[in-house]
């Protein structure tokens, strides 16, 4: 694992999604600003701990599939998140050991943790950009020395679909890369996504006050964004529900402040993490 950055500022004043999203998988490298913002919005939005969780438990699922099933050798995970148990690499590596991973991530503690506590590998690299601008991350040469643009390749897009809202187009942005790789290339996307329409105005007004570029959108508009795209069975959905895996390594415990919300997506089904695993077909 290779990292560019030799020195970053970490905002502390504001929360970020890398530093909220990491408390819910029970990990430690957050702030009090972000903890508060949880906990203050945990009520409103009780399906976030679920959620988040669910979709953690996707990736090893959909990174099992496409390096045993798919053979798959080369990942490209875009907005990858900080490091926690069951990475990419890791999760890929156990089933395909000569497989490769570029991650890339905004978000500058990300940068440091990634240096920290990621694998030090040839054939993992990490790299600072912004996921809008995917040229830059197909021209960086760490981008450039571990993926090979002729033989196919995984674009996973975890939980940074509602990242992407409509003004950055994001149909450019998740085809950027598969567009230039071969058939039997797969793309892995999810987002939050709303059954009720005025819950889902209602997160992205408030993920957006609060500095975090969002867009809650329902099954049907991310369906229309991955038109194209052959769904692996079972197809496009909440993710919970694609090819479930009692036996699969579990996550670290929820933190004690936010155990009381363990279950809230049981009872109420208005926000979930939507998506699944397609493939590039001929
Ligand atoms: C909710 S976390 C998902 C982490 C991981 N993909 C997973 O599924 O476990 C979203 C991540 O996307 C990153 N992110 C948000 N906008 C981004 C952008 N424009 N470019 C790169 N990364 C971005 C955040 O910093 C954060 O780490």
């Amino acid at each position: 694992m290779t990292t560019d950055e030799p020195f970053v500022d970490i905002p502390t004043d504001v929360p970020t999604s890398a530093r909220i999203y990491a408390w819910n998988l029970g990990g430690k490298d957050n702030f009090e600003i972000d903890r508060q913002f949880a906990l203050r919005n945990g009520p409103a939005f009780p399906e976030t701990v679920d959620i988040t969780r669910q979709n953690r438990l996707f990736l090893y699922r959909a990174v099992r599939y496409l390096a045993v099933e798919a053979g798959i050798r080369q990942f490209v995970d875009l907005g990858c998140g900080l490091p926690t148990e069951n990475n990419v690499h890791q999760v890929a590596q156990r089933f395909a050991p000569d497989a490769r991973v570029v991650y890339v991530d905004v978000d500058p503690i990300v940068a440091v943790h990634a240096r920290a506590l990621l694998a030090d590998d040839d054939s993992t690299a990490f790299v600072t950009a912004d996921m809008r601008d995917q040229e830059a991350i197909i021209e960086h040469p760490k981008f450039r020395r571990l993926i090979d643009l002729d033989e196919p390749v995984a674009v996973l897009f975890l939980s940074v679909g509602h990242h992407l809202p409509d003004a950055d187009d994001p149909r450019r942005v998740l085809r950027a890369v598969i567009d230039r790789a071969p058939v039997n290339s797969h793309l892995v996307f999810t987002q939050v996504a709303y059954l009720n329409a005025e819950r889902g105005a209602a997160m992205t007004e408030l993920m957006n006050s609060a500095g975090i570029p969002w867009q809650t959108r329902s099954p049907a508009e991310i369906d229309a964004l991955l038109d194209g795209f052959e769904p692996v069975a079972p197809g496009l959905g909440d993710v919970k529900e694609w090819r479930p895996d009692p036996d699969q390594p579990p996550l670290a415990p929820v933190p004690a402040e936010l155990a009381d919300y363990v279950g809230a997506s049981e009872r109420r089904k208005e926000l979930i993490e939507y998506g699944g695993v397609l493939r590039k077909a001929d």
